[in-house]
Parts: structure tokens; C-alpha cells; sequence
């Protein structure tokens, strides 16, 4: 008879909570027991879409469990590791998500004998159903006590994760770049669609011309990485055209201008730079 699986309960099962749990069930590596929500509808979507578990409405209808994934938002972490460690639970693993923040915003738990971490996941996990699909491959930075990241890292592993140990003092920093590489994507897609539109570009040009162009750069930048991808004026050196775009775009959008000089000034660095 084979060993019972370690049990998992989930304190937030959103995009990432979700993704997680199902992942784990259908891994067949880790129970998922209890999970808590808002609201005890959004907590019973989240078991239908997993697979497993119960939805519970109170943090105090949670059964002891081997491993605690608090995945709700950052700012609700520290408040969420109060209440667990209030229920006066049997000590476990307790661990989140955030990339930004550290193990220590489980100190009420750890300060009662828990093992505590933080396993961050480098994918934008905007749909559940989409990065189940996903994150096969996805690099994951586990940072926290010893005991607590040497236990995450083969349940990672077994989902297709590349894990790697990130210290406690870099997290800010390691979590600024996986901004400047996802999240302002589409930023700068928003703002450039804007901009075309205004300039009368018909809208329904717009989803092709997006999937092109994004295709071309990614194609670029996969086969010859960011510097040798770069092209546009600031690369080419043509300082006058920036100058002359950047006060279009200014007297437009202040702040839209003010990105455009600093990246314009980083892509000139950065064509520079591949000269040396
Ligand atoms: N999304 C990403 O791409 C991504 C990538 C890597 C890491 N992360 C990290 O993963 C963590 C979760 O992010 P997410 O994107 O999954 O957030 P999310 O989709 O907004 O889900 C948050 C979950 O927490 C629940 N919740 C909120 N406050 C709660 C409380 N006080 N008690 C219990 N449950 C509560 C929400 O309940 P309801 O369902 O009822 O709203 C929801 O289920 C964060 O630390 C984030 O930094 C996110």
C-alpha cells in the first residue's frame, strides 16, 4: 500500500492558487485539502476547477495540513499569516507567492515553529486554464529556510519547474526584472495602439498588426538576443528624429513622452553598447 500523500491547503486560490492545486492534483504528488477564498462561491470555483478539495468559509473550518500556500494578494499575506498562526495550528510548511516580498511576511507562523518560504514562479499566470498549460519549464525562485525550500523544490520540480535559491535581500530587485520582461509589455503595446489610433490608423488593422509585429520581435529577440534585435531610431543614432518623436508624443501624453526620452536614451546605450 502506498503512502498517503502530503495534504496542501490553499489560503487564496485565484490565478495562481488554481493553477498550483490543479497542477499538484493531477501530478498526483499532493493532496489538496481545504481551501479558503473571500467567499465560499469563488473557494467552490476553485475546487471545480482543481479537481479536489473542500471550499470552506472560515479560516477556523481549515484542518491541519503538511504544506499551507497562502496565494492571496501581496498586501494581504502578513494579514493572512497573523490569522493562521492564531488558529494555533500543529506547525507546517507555510509558503507564498510573491516575487517581491520574502519568507519573513510569515514571521507569526515561523515565530510558532513553522518551516517558511516563498516560491515564486516567473510566468504571468493571467488565466488558470492558460498557464496550467504553461508552466512546464517555468523557472521558479524559492527563497526562505532551508527546510522549507528543500521540501518545495522536488514538488516544483515534479510539475516541470526550474527552481533556483534567490536571497532574502535580492527579492525587490529579482522581482523589478521579471517586471521590466512581462508586465510592461503590454503596456507598451497599449500605448503604441493609442498612439496609431490617434495618428488614424483604422482599428481593424489593429489585432493584425499586432500579432506581426509582436511575432517579428519575439522571433528577433529569441534567435539574436536583446541587443542585436534592436533596431529604430535611438539605435540607429538618429538623436534628431528621437528628439522630434519624443515632443510629438509629449504634446499628446506628458508622461508618455517622459518613457519615450528614457527608453530612447537606454536603446541608444544599449546599441552602444554591442559595438564595443
Ligand atoms: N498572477 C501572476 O501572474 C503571478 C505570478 C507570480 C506570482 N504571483 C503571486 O501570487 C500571489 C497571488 O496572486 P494571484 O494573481 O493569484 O491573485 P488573485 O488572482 O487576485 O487571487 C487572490 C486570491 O486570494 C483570495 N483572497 C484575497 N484576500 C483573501 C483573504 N483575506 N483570505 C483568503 N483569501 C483571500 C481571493 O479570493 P476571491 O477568489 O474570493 O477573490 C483569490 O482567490 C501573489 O503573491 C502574487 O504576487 C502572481
Amino acid at each position: 500500500m502506498s503512502a498517503p500523500l502530503p495534504t496542501l491547503n490553499l489560503v487564496g486560490a485565484g490565478r495562481v492558487g488554481k493553477t498550483l492545486g490543479r497542477l499538484w492534483q493531477q501530478a498526483g504528488v499532493l493532496q489538496i485539502q481545504d481551501v479558503l477564498t473571500t467567499s465560499t462561491a469563488s473557494a467552490q470555483a476553485a475546487v471545480d476547477f482543481i479537481g479536489a478539495g473542500r471550499a470552506v468559509a472560515t479560516p477556523a473550518q481549515m484542518r491541519p495540513a503538511d504544506l499551507w500556500l497562502l496565494a492571496v494578494p501581496d498586501r494581504q499575506i502578513a494579514a493572512s499569516a497573523q490569522t493562521l498562526a492564531a488558529l494555533g495550528l500543529p506547525p507546517a510548511l507555510a509558503f507564498h507567492a510573491s516575487g517581491a516580498l520574502a519568507a519573513a511576511e510569515l514571521a507569526p507562523l515561523q515565530a510558532r515553529g513553522w518551516h517558511c518560504a516563498s516560491a515564486h514562479c516567473i510566468l504571468s499566470f493571467a488565466d488558470p486554464a492558460t498557464a496550467q498549460q504553461q508552466f512546464h519549464g517555468t523557472v521558479c525562485a524559492l527563497e526562505g529556510d532551508t527546510a522549507a525550500t528543500q521540501q518545495l523544490k522536488p514538488l516544483l520540480t515534479d510539475l516541470g519547474a526550474q527552481c533556483f535559491a534567490l536571497a532574502s535581500e535580492h527579492k525587490l530587485l529579482y522581482h523589478a526584472a521579471a517586471v521590466w520582461a512581462t508586465n510592461f509589455l503590454p503596456v507598451l503595446q497599449a500605448k503604441a495602439e493609442a498612439l496609431w489610433q490617434r495618428s488614424g490608423l483604422p482599428a481593424e488593422l489593429l489585432p493584425g498588426l499586432r500579432e506581426r509585429l509582436l511575432h517579428n520581435a519575439v522571433d528577433n529577440l529569441l534567435a539574436l538576443g536583446p541587443a542585436a534585435a534592436l533596431t529604430g531610431p535611438a539605435a540607429r543614432g538618429d538623436t534628431a528624429l528621437v528628439e522630434r518623436q519624443g515632443q510629438a508624443i509629449t504634446a499628446l501624453d506628458a508622461e508618455a513622452g517622459a518613457a519615450y526620452a528614457a527608453l530612447s536614451a537606454m536603446a541608444a546605450r544599449l546599441a552602444r553598447d554591442r559595438q564595443l
